[in-house]
């Protein structure tokens, strides 16, 4: 059996285990959101410029709720106005934790 497979049937197996191994990575999160939501976002305090009409991070992260469940769930199926960019579960976990570093 290879890795993909294994991987796949401990997940399927041991929902539980998959999602523990995987906690959110604020740092990777902080490189993902630079590479692909600072051309719209302003991501960091230290970034200069973005788009004015969209949110930047650090309001998102005040405007999100306690457990950050909401951006978890926006990120899963975002809005829109916003391209999809079919990001996986650890993505959206590490970009979760950075936006939560923010506050
Ligand atoms: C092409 C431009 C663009 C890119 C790239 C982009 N966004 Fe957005 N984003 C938007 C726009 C526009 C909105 C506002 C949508 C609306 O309210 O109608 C938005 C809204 C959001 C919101 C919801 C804010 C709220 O509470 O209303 C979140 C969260 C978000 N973006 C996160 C991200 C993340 C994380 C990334 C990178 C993985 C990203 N965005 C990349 C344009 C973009």
């Amino acid at each position: 059996m290879n890795r993909y497979a294994l991987t796949l049937l401990l997940s399927l197996l041991l929902p539980g285990a998959a999602e523990a191994q995987s906690k959110g990575d604020a740092a990777t999160g902080r490189v993902i959101a630079e590479r692909w939501c600072a051309a719209c976002h302003i991501v960091s305090p230290e970034q200069t410029s973005g788009n004015a009409d969209v949110l930047t991070f650090m309001t998102i992260a005040g405007q999100a709720g306690d457990d950050l469940g909401s951006l978890k769930a926006f990120l899963a199926d975002p809005h829109p106005v916003m391209p999809d960019m079919s990001l996986t579960g650890q993505e959206i976990r590490d970009i979760v934790a950075y936006i939560g570093s923010l506050r």
